[in-house]
């Protein structure tokens, strides 16, 4: 059991905090957002993130879980200090680490020697060494910890990963920072520093790239008649390659991929090498959220100025309320370009302030499709799949769907007399 702060309660630091606290550390988790920490004192986690709850509930009531806002008398005493700080895109394409070195400058100076700096958040190569620095002293160490948690499944993740990466110039805080998860049963791949950081920019892109790669892949076979999902079927069967991220949609999006693919092209131009391979996925996925409109103006006979058009899902993927970098929002910010008018509903999105002011948001499937003259599926809600679309069709102004996940019967829907365009299909 050791003690552990972990500074960022967002996403990935109130996974970390409750997994590790779970796993029976004691743990202080600290943020600068005082409201979301007086909700975390009372048991409410404000994000949606399946099992979290739970084993917040849990820790809190057994103890070895305490939210702050103090980050420097939370660093008192404190073994290890995992950084869950946001690393935005700043606007050259490099992730900013003012909030890692803001946070540094906070707990350098308690921190007791031998402590641990366990960087979690995504950061360009060498930040960790550039952490150390930050310090200012010698007896502390800095351990690259990169996080491999996808939003909705992130304590799956967290308490059943492929493999914890560590990178470390240190053997013995290397090997104290994989004490930490003694009880997962997973791989430890120990590397240095620059090559943990390395490992978290080339995971994300590759995965980026792979979803890119399928949705160009739908295109063609629209175009040679041949059908998506067979072919993923088929693809994904080679061990080499897998069955994963080869679910074709209206693009990646996200609080990582995007920000993590400009910062790897960034980081390589620096270091003298232009990765035009990645800035032509970048420029792929942006192609993507426009055929998603040429596919809606298609149904609609190629008049979008006017039409009423419905979106069903708004966050950047399922079992999610998160709305950064969605390609939903994309999608949508081309239509009322063109003219269109956009009602949406999303089974996690309440609060209208985070999207867009001109669409208008609905509290169900029905109340959205009402009188539009188009509706497009752009989040895989398992909840459109299951819907009654032969009762939405008669609430429709005109039964049309463009179906950006492949998540409905493409023949089903023919039966119900829809016009329905999905990806890769003819
Ligand atoms: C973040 C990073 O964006 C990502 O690069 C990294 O891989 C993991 O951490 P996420 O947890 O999704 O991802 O970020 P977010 O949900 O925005 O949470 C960050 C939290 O840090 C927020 O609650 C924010 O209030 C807090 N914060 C920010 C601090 O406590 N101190 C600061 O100085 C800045
Ligand atoms: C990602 C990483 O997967 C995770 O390891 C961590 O580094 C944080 O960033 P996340 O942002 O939660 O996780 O999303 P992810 O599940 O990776 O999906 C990213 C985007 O790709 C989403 O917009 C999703 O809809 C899209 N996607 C994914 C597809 O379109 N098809 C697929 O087959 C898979």
């Amino acid at each position: 059991m050791s003690t552990v702060l972990v500074v960022g309660a967002g996403y990935v630091g109130l996974t970390t905090s409750a997994c590790l606290a779970h796993l029976g550390h004691e743990v202080k988790c600290v943020d600068i957002d005082e409201e979301k920490i007086s909700q975390l004192r009372q048991g409410h986690v404000p994000i949606h993130e399946s099992g979290l709850p739970e084993l917040v509930a849990t820790a809190i009531s057994t103890q070895h879980l305490q939210f702050d806002v103090e980050s420097r008398t939370a660093a008192l005493g404190t073994e290890f200090v995992f950084l869950c700080l946001p690393t935005p895109q700043a606007a050259d394409g490099r992730a900013d680490i003012g909030a890692v070195l803001s946070v540094i400058d906070d707990v350098r100076e308690v921190l007791p020697p031998g402590s641990i700096i366990v960087n979690k958040s995504t950061v360009p190569v060498g930040t960790n060494a550039t952490i150390a620095a930050a310090t200012q002293r010698d007896d502390l160490f800095v351990v690259s910890n990169p996080e491999f948690l996808r939003e909705g499944n992130a304590v799956n993740d967290f308490l059943q990963p492929d493999r914890i990466v560590i990178g470390s110039d240190d053997l013995t805080a290397g090997r104290r920072v994989a004490e930490i998860y003694a009880s997962i049963d997973a791989p430890i791949i120990h590397v240095d520093p620059a090559s943990a950081e390395t490992i978290k920019y080339a995971t994300n892109s590759f995965l980026a790239t792979k979803v890119s790669f399928v949705n160009a892949l739908a295109a063609v076979c629209e175009a040679v008649g041949a059908d998506i999902n067979a072919v993923t079927t088929g693809l994904g069967s080679d061990s080499r390659i897998s069955p994963q991220f080869l679910q074709p949609g209206p693009g990646w999006g996200g609080s990582c991929f995007p920000k993590d693919m400009e910062a790897l092209v960034r980081i390589a131009a620096d270091a003298g090498y232009e990765f035009d391979l990645l800035r032509a996925v970048i420029s792929a996925n942006e192609q993507q959220f426009e055929r998603i409109v040429t596919k809606a103006k298609s149904l609609l006979d190629g008049e979008l100025a006017g039409r009423t058009i419905a979106l069903l899902g708004l966050t950047f993927k399922a079992h999610t309320d998160d709305l950064r970098n969605s390609p939903a929002i994309e999608v949508a910010r081309r239509l009322t370009q063109s003219g269109a008018t956009l009602k949406a509903y999303d089974p996690t999105i309440t609060s209208t302030s985070d999207i867009p002011e001109e669409i208008e948001t609905s509290t169900t499937i029905e109340q959205a499709l009402s009188q539009v003259d188009l509706a497009i599926i752009l989040t895989e809600w398992p909840e459109f799949a299951s819907a009654d679309w032969r009762k939405l069709s008669s609430v429709m102004n005109a039964p049309r769907l463009v179906d950006a996940r492949n998540l409905l019967n493409r023949d089903a829907m023919f039966e119900l007399g829809f016009r329905y365009d999905d990806l890769g299909r003819t």
